[in-house]
């Protein structure tokens, strides 16, 4: 065994201990201790590692080739859409999501595709028969992808090695450990060090490398949030899953744009890229219902069109029940608030169900517009005028702002026929598509009329 030497460090405030505690003397926090390694002794498993780890030099800026920055197509046009247009060689790459939303579907159909790459798919969880079932029913199209199921960090750090792949996959990082730290597999200091020591690997021998992390319901679990600031990307997965629609986000990208996003259906052979959100977050009604209405939103640089669903009814209960699937409960109240002081109605006698399509979840101010809209239309019960869609930010006062990127968010809704659009009227003045009616509203004591208005 190698000789290390480790020590419990209070995460609150730096107190070192020999030993894990509960409470920590120097802060009085509880539960803070994690258990860290200070100094490393070349034994045999600290020489595993390091043995293969070709040393680097400082180097001139201008001497580094460009060629370092060549990106590679995964032949997946969503993935590398989200990656900024490719994986650049040497990459961390986070892969988050919650169990069982598809991150091992989609990290294998990565190592899958026919791009020309060697990959390794490295699974902690599953064995190599259940990946082979796995990759045969996603339909097995790389010759070169290589399955590996290990959970010890220095049996996987020496294949990489051996095999050379372009690309590896680690499924997951919770199930990975290494032998220096006696803590088990999943505990903050096994994750850091694992990932630590996959950077190293990845930054010196341009390898590029995607951890998969699991995250829970509320995000509270430490483990893969404490690798945020390692990694070079940090994507999302995330949906419904009763669901079948999946959004893939981009939260970090040191070579690329972030809040860009990529949108998969879960079929029974895999995830599919959708190249058109809209069409399948719009419902065609026979007859229009109120309580409906669409919002023009535009998360990443590729807007689309979401419907909004809102049911207003009278509270029969002392407090009213409010309750928002894949938007903000917050934002609704204060947005509820804004409607019941401005527009005058009586929202604090009513229950209000807010609803999104698809089960996306929209984190966009833009579609505050929208959410008001459907909020209106259901306490009337009356429904939005056909092809009318909406995009705006309310504020506090129930002034209506202009959304980032409205030009786009209109030539979005003009594209798809919508005939009229309300947005806001502090939008400056730019070229505007033909054949659709732009409305402006400033504030959204304005917005009934728009709202109604043949
Ligand atoms: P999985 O990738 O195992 O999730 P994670 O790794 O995030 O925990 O995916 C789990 C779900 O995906 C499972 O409920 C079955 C479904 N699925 C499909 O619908 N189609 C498919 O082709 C595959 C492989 C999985
Ligand atoms: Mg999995």
């Amino acid at each position: 065994m190698a000789k290390i030497k480790k020590a419990y460090f209070c995460k609150n405030c730096g107190f070192e201990a020999p030993k894990w505690l509960g409470k920590c003397p120097s802060c009085g926090e509880w539960n803070t201790f994690a258990e860290e390694i200070i100094a490393k002794e070349s034994g045999p498993a600290a020489a595993s590692v390091a043995g293969v780890l070709p040393a680097s030099k400082p180097r001139r800026v201008s001497e580094i080739g460009e060629s370092d920055q060549r990106r590679i197509h995964l032949g997946n046009a969503e993935i590398d859409r989200v990656l900024g247009g490719g994986l650049v060689p040497g990459s961390l790459i986070l892969l988050g999501g919650e169990p069982g939303i598809g991150k091992s579907t989609l990290s294998l159909q990565i190592a899958l595709a026919p791009n020309g790459l060697k990959t390794l798919y490295v699974s902690g969880e599953e064995s190599a028969e259940q990946i082979r079932m796995r990759a045969t029913r996603l339909g097995i199209r790389n010759e070169e992808c290589m399955v590996y199921a290990e959970t010890l960090l220095e049996n996987i750090v020496a294949q990489i090695a051996e095999q050379k792949p372009d690309v590896v996959i680690v499924d997951s990082i919770q199930t990975i450990y290494t032998e220096l730290l006696d803590s088990s597999a999943g505990s903050v200091s096994q994750i850091r060090e694992c990932a630590a020591t996959l950077l190293k690997y990845a930054k010196s021998t341009a390898t590029s490398i995607f951890i998969i992390g699991h995250i829970t319901k509320d995000g509270a679990i430490a483990g893969p949030k404490i690798l945020e600031h390692i990694v070079d990307v940090v994507l999302q997965f995330e949906g419904d899953s009763n669901n079948v629609y999946r959004i893939l986000r981009g939260i970090k990208n040191r070579f690329g744009a972030t809040f860009e996003i990529g949108v998969f259906e879960m079929l029974d052979d895999g995830l599919r890229g959708v190249d058109n959100p809209s069409e399948i977050l719009l419902t065609h009604y026979e007859e229009p219902l109120s309580g409906i209405a669409v919002g023009a939103s535009a998360d990443g640089v590729r807007p689309y069109l979401i419907e909004v669903q809102a049911l207003v009814s009278g509270a029969a209960y002392g407090t009213p029940q409010r309750t928002a699937t894949g938007f903000d409960a917050r934002r609704m109240s204060m947005l509820l608030a804004v409607v019941e002081k401005r527009i005058g109605l009586k929202m604090f006698q009513k229950d209000v169900f807010l609803n999104f399509a698809g089960g996306f979840k929209v984190a966009d101010p833009g579609l505050d517009l929208a959410v008001v809209a459907a909020v209106v239309s259901s306490y009337y019960d009356r429904p939005v005028s056909t092809g009318v869609c909406c995009a705006g930010e309310i504020g506090l006062s129930g002034e209506v702002r202009p959304a980032p990127r409205t030009e786009q968010r209109i030539s979005e809704a003009a594209r798809l026929g919508f005939k009229r659009i309300i947005v806001s009227g502090y939008l400056a003045k730019g070229k505007r598509p033909k054949g659709i009616e732009i409305v402006q509203i400033n504030s959204i004591d304005q917005l009934p009329r728009a709202l109604f208005a043949e």
